[in-house]
């Protein structure tokens, strides 16, 4: 079956469409757009200066032009859903004696396998503006699947970049901040791919929230009138100052692939929209990888692979046995819909990356996949898709991939992500001996052991007890959780405090008991989000709304109509409502954290206790009012076709709110340490004059040659005689007639379509991640940080740049363009350094298609969070 050729590219022209919460003044939605873009840029043609990547695509042509067309195409293609280790597996090619490659979940550590780490969420890493903590964490992840065999990680998560409070996976990635996603994400890329496992990059692009991000998911919730994926309706430029900015940064970092995602971009599948895949992504980005389909987000053959797609997962739909790629892209090859050099490209691009982050010496220390995804048994079905039908063997070996370090590192994170809110009189931290306390109570839900253990069936979906990790394919199974009210519990009784507890949901007696005799109640409050295809309790993916779950609110106000002294604690994967008791003076204290994987209960118990001094801040905003958040669209309107128009446009989180004077609760970037801090003595010097415009790109080169035609006879790809298929639904690069592989008439190919490569690079191209002076260094900026407290601690000092007020290039107020975390003991001092590279200053420019700096005068902040900047200094350009 050949995919249907449809795509369907909108101008929306003139979409001035409402927000439900906000008036725009000026939709920026005229420039939504998705044009044409072809053909897809051929890998390997901006390599020449770069030694590493040369060499990698000199070693994947040599290797690509030794294959058969049959086995590019099962370099391209998986082999379907449940059909082998991994969540996504790609075909052998026996005659090289190679197994295909295998793409495991994922961002918190390794799905779906035992003896393993379950790390915190991106969430949190983002939480501790800690940079080498960050890069730490993925290091220690991609050891695990290195450790287990697996080739590709399929993480970072980078999109959602946090734009709808609600976004039910807003808690993979890093914070509602295209510039702490793109530091983050680079740091994650390059600690992943240092470990010679391949990163995967995504959701690229848009990918803001989970209803109908997908048709037949949503339709199996009863969304029966729904006829297509949502479609994110966003302009040019927000496009690329928000979406694309950390993919950006990402591919500078050498990401190996990036995963497509599900929606559409304006109107255009994102497996198959040619503007954001070969114009954006492989042409002004340089992305020299491979552009993998997120599962089953690849909805048509031609059209997808003519638009930049060069590797389909799972190979079906999801278990279907119906495909886009194996045999149909024999097909589409041998009746020359699909050009040959296409598949040579998408081949090439794949064994490039491949070599290029070493997963080939990787694979000769480890050896295949050791572990497997569908069960936990030693022994088990090969073919679990058809366990009936399949040949059992050992498919676990239960390798042990933990280590002290891997342990260290998820502790700190757990530990450095957590957020202190309010600390009145110096609450915290508990000291039972100066304070007199004798009997503390831990009260709520959140405190508790899920009776359903720390893996509730699958995916972590549920929420019956601490919340570690939020749900779906971003969660792992953990090896063991720490439990807050066992690790409050063990810290108090070793100072000699009484400990109580109630985890009840509505007030009773023994509720208010606990919460009437102790000297301090620790109160837990939680809620959660996850992955669209688990429904937990009514929340299928996004959240309903910003309050806690489990009644929390209410038991919290009643905790706090009982007892002077009140700390809440709560957990969460975003931003949740507070104003119900925040206010409240018996609520002396509020710790807050995002998802912390297994030391939660340890971390938490480890900030009360004082033993260490929080240093986390908030990686999104805290409103007062849920109306002021981005709502998540969840109605499907008449023709079955919901639009999200993001009207709002560069306009995402605190920018939103700094720039309608709204007052948020607590603003992106707060947080409170025990210690007092003092910056001083701001210096900001300039490395490099910044021109306002980029000079052209040096010229494009002639870096790639094609590999020679090799095309079989027919007869060659039909399935050999007695062929046994290891079950029906198997996807093999085979077709069963040579009728099958002949032209049916003309190949509508889509509007704008060509073959003829580009000479020169897009004004905006010319390096990894885009132009290479965006990413020289224009302005060094200093300033020196004291700690005046008297505890020690790790603070973090922010960057934030406010441009020039321009009518034609309007500007959020200010926007995060650095952070650095130091630890200091009290009384010490440090510099804090930061980088501004020409990207920081600059914006999209709509009409050149490219960035520019505007000239005037650029201020400079420095400070605790994007609204509490202590120095200022300004710049003239
Ligand atoms: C769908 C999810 O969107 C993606 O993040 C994940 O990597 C794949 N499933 C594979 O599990």
């Amino acid at each position: 079956m050949l995919g249907t050729v449809l795509v369907i590219w909108g101008m929306l022209t003139a979409a001035v469409v409402l927000g439900q919460q906000q008036q725009w003044d000026q939709s920026p939605l005229e420039h939504a757009w998705s044009p044409p873009y072809y053909p897809s840029p051929l890998g390997g043609r901006r390599v020449q200066d770069d030694d590493k990547w040369r060499q990698s695509f000199e070693r994947a042509r040599e290797f690509v032009a030794d294959l058969s067309l049959l086995e590019k195409v099962n370099v391209t293609s998986g082999i379907g859903w449940m059909q082998g280790k991994c969540v996504g597996n790609t075909g052998d090619l026996p005659r090289l004696n190679q197994p295909g490659l295998c793409l495991q979940d994922g961002p918190l550590g390794v799905r779906f396998a035992d003896f393993i780490t379950g790390f915190p969420a991106g969430i949190t890493a983002g939480s501790t503006f800690n940079k080498d903590l960050i890069y730490d964490r993925a290091a220690e992840i991609a050891k695990q699947h290195r450790g287990k065999g697996i080739d590709v990680m399929l993480g970072p998560c980078t999109g959602p970049v946090g734009t709808k409070a609600l976004g039910g996976r807003i808690w993979e990635g890093f914070g509602a901040d295209p510039y702490l996603q793109g530091i983050a994400g680079a740091l994650s890329v390059e600690g992943i791919q240092d470990q010679g496992v391949m990163a995967n990059a995504k959701h690229y692009i848009a990918n803001e929230q989970e209803h109908f991000r997908q048709t037949a998911e949503w339709q199996g919730y009863n969304f029966t009138d729904l006829k297509g994926q949502l479609s994110s309706n966003v302009d040019d430029r927000t496009l690329h100052e928000i979406y694309a900015w950390p993919f950006a940064d990402m591919i500078h970092s050498n990401v190996g692939s990036i995963m497509c995602s599900y929606n559409k971009i304006n109107n255009s599948l994102g497996c198959q929209n040619s503007y954001v895949l070969n114009k954006i992504a492989k042409d002004e980005m340089g992305f020299e990888g491979f552009m993998l389909s997120d599962w089953n987000a690849q909805q048509s053959g031609v059209a997808s692979i003519l638009a930049g797609l060069d590797m389909n997962l799972p190979g079906d739909e999801m278990g279907q046995g119906t495909g886009y790629m194996a045999s149909n892209l024999t097909t589409m090859v041998m009746n020359g819909t699909v050009p040959e050099w296409r598949l040579n490209d998408m081949a090439v691009r794949i064994m490039a990356a491949y070599y290029y982050v070493g997963v080939d010496v990787k694979r000769e220390e480890i050896g295949e996949p050791n572990f497997y995804s569908w069960s936990h048994n030693t022994t088990d079905a090969l073919y679990a898709i058809d366990p009936e039908n399949s040949p059992y063997g050992v498919v676990n070996e239960h390798v042990n991939v933990e280590t002290e370090e891997s342990r260290d590192v998820a502790h700190r994170v757990a530990l450095e992500g957590i957020v202190l809110l309010k600390n009145e009189n110096c609450t915290l931290p508990i000291n039972p001996q100066s304070q007199s306390i004798r009997q503390l109570s831990v009260l709520g839900l959140g405190a508790a052991a899920s009776p359903q253990g720390p893996n509730c069936p699958s995916d972590q979906g549920c929420s019956e007890g601490v919340m570690a990790s939020g749900w779906g394919s971003g969660a792992v199974d953990f090896p063991f959780l720490k439990i807050p009210l066992d690790e409050i519990a063990r810290r108090a009784i070793d100072e000699g405090v009484n400990v109580n507890w109630n985890f009840e949901t509505t007030p009773s007696e023994p509720y208010e008991k606990a919460a009437t005799y102790s000297d301090v109640n620790v109160v837990f409050g939680l809620s959660d989000s996850g992955e669209g295809y688990i429904n937990v309790d009514g929340t299928m993916g996004d959240r309903n709304n910003a309050s806690l779950w489990h009644n929390a609110d209410q038991m919290i106000k009643r905790a706090a109509e009982l007892n002077s002294n009140n700390i809440v604690v709560i957990t969460s994967p975003g931003p949740v409502n507070l104003e119900r008791w925040i206010d409240h003076p018996n609520i002396t204290a509020v710790i807050f954290t995002t998802p912390g994987g297994q030391y939660t209960g340890q971390a938490i118990a480890e900030v009360l206790f004082g033993d260490h001094n929080p240093s986390g801040r908030l990686p999104f905003t805290i409103a007062k009012n849920d109306d002021d958040y981005i709502p998540i669209v969840r109605d499907v309107p008449e023709d079955g076709l919901p639009q999200d128009n993001f009207d709002e446009g560069i306009y995402v989180d605190y920018r939103l709110f700094d720039k309608l004077g709204k007052t948020p609760r607590y603003e992106f970037g707060y947080g409170l340490s025990y210690s007092q801090w003092k910056f001083s003595n701001l210096q900001v010097s300039q490395v490099k004059k910044p021109s306002k415009t980029l000079p052209p790109p040096k010229s494009l080169g002639s870096g790639y040659k094609d590999i020679d035609s090799n095309l079989p006879d027919p007869s060659e790809c039909v399935f050999p005689e007695d062929f046994d298929r290891v079950n029906p639904l198997f996807q093999y690069p085979w077709v069963n007639t040579t009728e099958q592989l002949e032209p049916h008439g003309e190949y509508p190919y889509p509007d704008g379509y060509s073959t003829e490569q580009p000479t020169s690079y897009l004004p905006a191209g010319g390096g990894p991640g885009g132009h290479p002076q965006l990413f020289e260094n224009v302005y060094k900026v200093k300033a020196q940080l004291t700690n005046k407290g008297p505890y020690d601690g790790g603070y973090v000092a922010q960057l934030y740049v406010g441009y020039p007020e321009s009518n034609e290039y309007p500007t959020p107020p200010r926007q995060l363009r650095g952070f650095d975390k130091v630890d200091l003991a009290s009384g010490e001092s440090d510099t804090v350094e930061f980088d501004l590279r020409w990207k920081d200053l600059s914006v999209w420019d709509t009409n050149s298609q490219t960035w520019i700096i505007q000239p005037g005068t650029y201020k400079i902040y420095v400070g605790s969070s994007s609204r509490t900047c202590e120095l200022v200094a300004s710049i003239n350009i």
